[in-house]
């Protein structure tokens, strides 16, 4: 990857809570316009990198670029609206109790309510079946339409850079696969994505690049296609990559 197409480097980052380091020398890039999964055991740091990215940790050491530009200590308001960063953190992150309508309002409400209403519409284009529920409470949509709500709800900000952890979880097969399409359509737009995903082969197939995380540390880093051809692949990412090798 030349510089050129590098959007997101980590270089020598160390990072972690209090005193307790859980990205150790951490080094990869992500390109631009394109997918790339970050996979690893539980407790990796995977979504320690993402967080760490966001600015919502501080590196202790090391570097971290978003193209090109230096945003250690840039805080995560200013990476959304300056360098166009957004972050959909694992689990439910919407406001139950408020409608989808709402939800989407108080996502755009950094651009001003005005911006944030006339874009709405254009968001709701790629989600006919939240457009449908647009008026209920979020916490009534089901677990698909609530990710997909907040998958909307950063797409108001149009932003470049994508960070999402865990899409899957709580979400049917066939919901997950609507959920990496619109991930791989705005790839393919320009959007560069990250993605922490568990359910690892569905993820690799919609995905450009994988990366691996061991104990804070890159261990991999391939083209999805070539990882999804390895055999070893399942003992690779669920037993961690020193796992003792399967009985024959
Ligand atoms: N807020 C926190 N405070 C202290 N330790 C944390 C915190 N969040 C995560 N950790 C610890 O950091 C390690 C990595 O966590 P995480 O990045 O969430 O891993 P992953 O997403 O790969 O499962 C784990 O050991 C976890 O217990
Ligand atoms: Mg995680």
């Amino acid at each position: 990857m030349t510089s050129a197409d590098t959007c997101i480097e980590f270089d020598d980052v160390v990072a972690g809570y209090g005193e307790f380091m859980i990205l150790n020398n951490l080094s990869f890039k992500a390109a631009r316009g394109k997918i790339t999964l970050l996979l690893g055991p539980n407790g990796a740091g995977k979504s320690t990198v993402l967080k760490t990215l966001f600015g919502l940790l501080r590196p202790r050491q090391g570097c971290i670029t978003l193209n090109g530009q230096n945003v250690v200590g840039v805080g995560a308001r200013s990476l959304l609206l300056e360098h166009g960063l957004a972050f959909v953190p694992q689990g439910r992150n919407l406001f139950g109790q408020l409608t989808a309508y709402e939800n989407l309002e108080l996502g755009g409400i950094t651009l001003g309510i005005k911006t944030a209403r006339e874009r709405i519409p254009e968001v709701l284009e790629l989600f006919p079946r939240v457009k449908e529920r647009l008026h209920s409470a979020a916490s009534s949509l089901s677990g698909g339409e609530q990710k997909q709500l907040e998958v909307g709800r950063a797409l108001l900000l149009r932003p470049k850079v994508i960070l999402i952890d865990e899409p899957s979880i709580g979400l049917s097969p066939m919901v997950v696969q609507d959920v990496f399409k619109l991930l791989r359509r705005l790839a393919d737009a320009g959007t560069t994505v990250l993605m922490v995903e568990q359910n690892v082969k569905s993820a690799l197939k919609a995905s450009d690049d994988a990366i691996a995380l061991e104990s804070g540390r890159l261990v991999l880093h391939k083209p999805a296609d070539e990882l999804l051809r390895d055999p070893h692949i399942e003992r690779l990412f669920l037993g961690g990559a020193h796992a003792a090798p399967a009985p024959a």
